[in-house]
C-alpha cells in the first residue's frame, strides 16, 4: 500500500524501536539513504507518497531490524568529511580514527616525501586521507584479508590514488622489504573473549580481535619497529591499553612516546619516536 514519507517514517520507527538506540533518527537516516536524498528533502517532502512495497526498502528494513549496521546496507560511510565505499569485507571506519590521522599530520610537514606503511588497511581510509594531505609521500598499505583489500582498492581507485598507494596482502610487515620511514596502524586490539554489542557481529572478526589479551598485535608491531629500525610509529589502541604499552616499551630505547585522547578523554592511541643505535 502506498504511504507518505511521514507514515513510512513512523512505521519504520516502530519496527526499529527496541532494536537500535535512536529508532526515529535511524529510520530517518535509512529513508534518506534509500531515497538518495538529503535531510532537507526529507523534511520538506513528508507528504510525498512512496510505494512501501519497494523490495529493496523492505530488505533494508529487515536487515536493519536484525541490527545490521546502516553503512553495510547503503555501502556508504563518512569519514573525515569524505564519503567512502564500504561492505562486510572491511571494518566500518570509526570517528575516533580521525584522531589518528590528526596525530600523524601533526608530526610531519605537508611536503614530506617519507615512505609510510600502514598495517591493517581495512577500507583504506587512513592511507587515503594521509595521501590526500601529504602529496609527496609514498604509501604501502597491508592487510591480511583479501576481502578488506578489495574494499580498499575500490576506494583508492575512487579517489584516483592508485599510483600513490600500493596494496599488499600479508601478515603485518612480512610483505614489506623496503625501508619504512613511518609506520601507522589501527590494528585489532580487543580481547578475543570480550563480549561485544550484537551489531559488531556483522563486522570482520579479524578486524576487531587482537588476541587473548587484546594487545598482542600492538606488541608485535612494536617489536617490528625495533627489529626494522622504523623511526616513527603512530597507532590507535584501546582506552585501557596505555599502561601496557608503556610497560612493554620499558626494555626498548624511546626518544619520545606521546599518547592522545578522544573527546571523552579516553586514551585512544600513541605516537612513538623510537631511538635506534
Ligand atoms: C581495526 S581494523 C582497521 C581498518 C582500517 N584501517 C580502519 O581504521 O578503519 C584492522 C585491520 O587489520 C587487519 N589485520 C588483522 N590482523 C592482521 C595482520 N596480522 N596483518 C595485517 N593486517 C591484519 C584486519 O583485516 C583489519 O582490516
Amino acid at each position: 500500500m502506498p504511504r507518505t514519507l511521514k507514515e513510512l517514517h513512523n512505521d519504520l520507527t516502530v519496527k526499529l524501536t527496541g532494536v537500535v538506540e535512536y529508532p526515529r533518527r535511524e529510520a530517518e537516516l535509512l529513508l534518506i539513504a534509500y531515497l538518495q536524498k538529503d535531510q532537507l528533502y526529507f523534511i520538506s517532502h513528508q507528504d510525498t507518497v512512496l510505494d512501501e512495497d519497494e523490495p529493496r526498502l523492505l530488505e533494508w528494513t529487515e536487515r536493519r531490524v536484525r541490527n545490521e549496521p546502516l553503512e553495510y546496507l547503503t555501502n556508504r560511510v563518512s569519514f573525515y568529511s569524505r564519503e567512502f565505499y564500504i561492505d562486510e569485507g572491511a571494518l566500518i571506519p570509526r570517528p575516533e580514527t580521525e584522531l589518528l590521522i590528526d596525530a600523524v599530520l601533526a608530526t610531519v610537514s605537508t611536503d614530506t616525501s617519507l615512505t609510510f606503511v600502514e598495517v591493517g588497511a581495512g577500507s583504506g581510509i587512513i592511507s587515503i586521507l594521509l595521501a590526500l594531505h601529504l602529496p609527496n609521500a609514498r604509501f604501502i598499505a597491508v592487510d591480511i584479508s583479501p576481502r578488506a583489500l578489495d574494499v580498499a582498492r575500490r576506494n583508492i581507485t575512487d579517489f584516483g590514488l592508485d599510483h600513490r598507494i600500493e596494496l599488499r596482502e600479508g601478515d603485518l610487515l612480512s610483505c614489506v622489504d623496503e625501508k619504512i620511514d613511518f609506520l601507522v596502524s589501527n590494528p585489532p586490539y580487543i580481547a578475543n573473549d570480550a563480549s561485544l554489542e550484537h551489531n559488531l557481529s556483522y563486522e570482520p572478526q579479524n578486524a576487531l580481535f587482537g588476541g587473548t589479551v587484546g594487545d598482542e598485535i600492538i606488541q608485535r608491531l612494536l617489536d617490528e619497529v625495533y627489529a626494522r629500525h622504523i623511526p616513527i610509529f603512530a597507532c590507535e589502541m584501546g582506552y585501557d591499553q596505555q599502561i601496557k604499552v608503556q610497560e612493554y616499551l620499558k626494555t626498548f630505547a624511546v626518544q619520545s612516546l606521546e599518547f592522545y585522547k578522544d573527546l571523552a578523554s579516553f586514551d585512544r592511541g600513541f605516537i612513538l619516536k623510537a631511538h635506534h643505535e
